[in-house]
């Protein structure tokens, strides 16, 4: 593949498949009532989100650019989250009897210019995880600002709102973002919600797990553990026949089976230091710069005489000074031409991407023996495309 002009995203089907796979699988042991939501904001490729639909999940989305995207690819399934909804969207969906999960106090107000029916929706549920799980949360003692507060009531003020219009309360979403995606995560999660349906005396068809679980790393926790602990405590409250489970993973299925593949272009020796200079750039696989490591291979031609350095700094394409990606230490030197491959990198990083200095790169599908262009990098035309002077 080294005649393919780099940098490319590379999607590896067969991980894919097995990932998904594996996720069923644990699932339908744990808790045979189960939907998979594909996180759209994780990777929302065209080609990603086609075939996680064709893959029987439904469409996680969370705004109302998410929301017609979906429906752009004729997804059946949609969870609607979040707190970048439309009014328009929000109603086509409740209408349409979606998963719809409330998160902010105006959704209800819009449930006002419902017609008369039977309608559900879902609550998004707020509740002090950095408690139970200390350390473990992104926002520490800040707390998580998404969904109603159980703790001071807030909660339970606006399931009462939405039942005053006539509206059922189907289902909890109890999504968080940690930062450590442990089972303990989870734990917390399952028990609050089975105390807050005690509490509220709630018959629901689904509790809404969210999605932040780790997939295809070895290292790491694997699906059963995860979901034979959720179902354990789910059991105390509900039943597989009267109750969803909602997983919505993205990360668990898109990181991994993802590469980034660049070119050495060139080696600056300065005063200080060796850089090596790429045609890739953090900025396409770590857009928010928070990564310390990379999991990365280097594809070197044996043919070519090396010396050894004692350190080289791999670096990108962008004219930050910051876009270094990592340093070799005591390594044969690289030479232009050699090649740097990324792996893990399907998360957060082409939906991310910023447009700057380059535009989106090449994507390419490996399927067995085919190798398959399913996104054909940016150019002037696709940057220019839209239309200027638009009145709103
Ligand atoms: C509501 C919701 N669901 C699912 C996800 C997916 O999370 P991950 O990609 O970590 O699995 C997110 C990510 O922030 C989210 O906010």
């Amino acid at each position: 593949m080294t005649e393919i002009k780099t940098p490319y995203f590379l999607i590896d089907k067969e991980a894919l498949d097995s990932g998904v796979k594996k996720l069923r699988t644990a699932l339908a042991n744990a808790w045979p009532n189960y939907v998979i939501g594909y996180s759209y904001k994780t990777n929302s490729l065209p080609w990603v989100i086609r075939y996680f639909k064709e893959n029987g999940c439904f469409a996680e989305v969370v705004s109302d650019d998410e929301y017609y995207l979906a429906k752009a690819i004729s997804a059946e399934h949609v969870i609607y989250n979040g707190i970048a909804k439309t009014r328009d969207t929000f109603l086509e969906a409740v209408r349409n009897h979606d998963i719809v999960n409330i998160d902010s106090e105006y959704e209800i107000d819009w449930l006002d210019e419902l017609e008369k029916g039977a309608y559900s929706v879902g609550i998004r549920v707020n509740f002090d995880l950095e408690s139970k799980c200390p350390g473990q949360t992104q926002c520490g003692e800040d707390g998580e600002r998404f969904g109603f507060c159980f703790e001071n009531g807030e909660l339970k003020k606006a399931m009462d709102r939405i039942e005053s219009k006539g509206v059922r309360i189907a289902g909890l979403h109890l999504h968080k973002s940690s930062k450590t995606r442990m089972p303990d995560i989870y734990r917390a999660i399952s028990e609050a919600s089975v105390e807050i349906a005690r509490k509220y005396s709630l018959k629901l068809s689904y509790v809404d797990i969210g999605g932040g679980f780790f997939g295809g790393l070895e290292s790491k926790p694997q699906f059963p553990e995860y979901f034979d602990m959720v179902a354990g405590i789910l059991r105390q409250q509900f039943s597989p026949e009267e109750t969803a489970l909602i997983v919505e993973p993205g990360m668990a299925l898109i990181c991994a089976p993802v590469d980034y593949v660049t070119t050495v272009t060139d080696v600056k020796r300065t005063a200080r230091n060796t850089f090596v200079v790429t045609d890739g750039s953090r900025t396409q696989i770590d857009p928010l710069m928070t990564k310390t490591s990379y999991f990365h291979e280097l594809v070197m031609d044996p043919g070519r005489i090396r010396r050894t350095l004692d350190r080289q700094i791999i670096t990108g394409f962008t004219c930050m000074e910051h876009d270094r990606l990592f340093e070799l230490k005591d390594a044969e030197e690289l030479l232009p031409g050699d090649r740097i491959v990324y792996h893990k990198v399907g998360a957060y990083t082409m939906c991310l991407t910023p447009l700057f200095i380059k535009w989106f790169p090449d994507v390419y599908l490996k399927d067995g023996e085919d190798l398959i262009k399913v996104r054909s990098r940016w150019r002037t035309e696709e940057y220019t495309c839209s239309i200027c002077g638009d009145k709103e």
